[in-house]
């Protein structure tokens, strides 16, 4: 009743696992049963491994939880190693969804084309509200004519329908015109925010983050 088609792919239903949230779904296939989702959606991998950022990561606030995980990730290649000798992506019986960012435009294309090629994968979702270290820190999705070169190209690479993840900034420009050439979006990648408590010990980290609220008001 609730099926939904991603491309040629076929979903049970529309509900899925925002990526990394359930990291690499191994962690939890022994307590929740991922067979009653549409799909898992594994968490982000780079071309080369990543350490993540530095603590605090997680904030907890009375209306929900800030993330700065700054996609902590094995990297593709060695992920792709150990799932070619044991992934345990059958027994889950659901669709698994692969999560792939570059560090520049033309890896999205190369990783898509390696992970289409990769055991138990249904679908790539391209996640370009990530940094483009050559364009000074800026999100690929920054520039609509990025979006629409980078997903055209790993879609041409990929043998697996692909999914695109923006951020909330860029979405609606990059989206203008361009959501009928065969794309399928994932609006929108975490709102940003800032988290600061207060105490005596910490008050120099709430001065910092109260002035760059204010300079950015
Ligand atoms: C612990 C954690 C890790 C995350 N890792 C990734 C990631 O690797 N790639 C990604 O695209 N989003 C990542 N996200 C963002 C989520 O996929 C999602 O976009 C975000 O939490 C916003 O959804 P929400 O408003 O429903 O929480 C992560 C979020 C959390 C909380």
């Amino acid at each position: 009743m609730f099926e939904t088609k991603i491309g040629s792919v076929v979903l049970k239903n529309p509900v899925l696992t925002a990526s990394g949230t359930f990291g690499m779904g191994e962690p939890f296939e022994d307590f929740y049963d991922y067979g009653i989702l549409g799909g898992v959606v594994l968490k982000t991998l780079t071309p080369k491994p990543r350490k993540g950022n530095p603590p605090p990561r997680l904030y907890e606030t009375p209306s929900g939880l800030l993330n700065s995980i700054g996609l902590e990730n094995e990297g593709f290649d060695a992920f792709a190693e150990r799932i070619k000798k044991n992934n345990s992506f059958v027994s889950w019986k659901t669709r698994v969804v692969i999560s792939l960012a570059g560090d520049e435009e033309g890896d999205f294309a190369q990783l898509a084309a390696k992970a289409s090629q990769l055991p138990g994968i249904d679908l790539i979702e391209l996640n370009l509200s990530c940094p483009n270290v050559h364009a000074g820190g800026a999100t690929f999705d920054a520039e609509s004519e990025a979006v629409y070169r980078i997903v055209s190209l790993a879609c041409e690479k990929s043998s697996l329908p692909c999914i695109v993840k923006l951020s909330p900034q860029h979405c609606c420009q990059c989206l203008s015109g361009r959501e009928g050439g065969g794309f399928r979006c994932h609006h929108i990648q975490y709102l940003s925010g800032y988290g600061y408590r207060y105490s005596p010990k910490e008050i120099c980290v709430c001065e910092k983050v109260c002035r760059s609220l204010r300079t950015s008001d």
